[in-house]
């Protein structure tokens, strides 16, 4: 199976990406993971997506609906979902089929608080109901105190959270595998 991963956040530094690199790490063998980078995403504007989808949406789009499982990995702002993920959430879900539909995916989250983005991944689940996705319950996967868990190099330094991780990307699989 294919899974794909999105981060939240564009910074180069950030916590999300690392923590979506060390998801695909824990991702089982015998599958395939890759990123979808929203960089370059503009903002959502009905005038252009009536003209037709930018070639940046339609890149993400692509990656996505050949995706069997989705992993999502965002940071928590003002304790929502941030502005970037939304913005792509919205123009990917303006694509026909939209690609969350009837798919598996993985929420998880990293942040400096002690709530590891808990609040706004209550929030993207929310957005995915009526996207039709099928969200993975347990385990959840909430990295607070995140800038201890990472050492000066970005490797990730938890194990315990690692194999919590390890176990949600199983559980991403073999949702994933239900819903073929
Ligand atoms: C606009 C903004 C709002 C934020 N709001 C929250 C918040 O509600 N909860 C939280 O835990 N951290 C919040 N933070 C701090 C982020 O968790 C922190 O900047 C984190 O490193 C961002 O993720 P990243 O490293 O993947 O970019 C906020 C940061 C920004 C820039």
């Amino acid at each position: 199976m294919k899974i794909v991963g999105i981060a939240g956040s564009l910074r180069k530094g950030s916590l999300n990406r690392a923590l979506l690199q060390v998801a695909g790490t824990m991702v089982p063998e015998k599958h395939t993971f890759e990123v979808a980078d929203i960089a370059d995403i503009p903002l959502y504007n009905g005038d252009v997506s009536e003209a037709g989808i930018p070639e940046a949406v339609k890149k993400v789009y692509d990656r996505l609906e050949s995706a069997d499982g989705i992993v999502l990995a965002s940071p928590e702002y003002n304790y929502s979902v941030p502005g970037v993920l939304k913005n792509a959430i919205d123009w990917l879900s303006r694509v026909d089929p939209q690609p969350f539909d009837g798919k598996a995916v993985a929420i998880m989250g990293a942040s400096p608080s002690n709530l590891g983005t808990a609040r706004a991944q209550y929030h993207l689940r929310q957005i995915l109901v009526y996207l039709n996705a099928f969200v993975v319950n347990k385990p959840e996967i909430q990295i607070g105190g995140a800038f201890a868990k990472f050492d000066k190099e970005g490797n990730f330094t938890d194990d315990k959270d690692r194999k919590y991780i390890g176990r949600q990307m199983q559980a991403l699989c073999d949702l994933a595998a239900k819903l073929l």
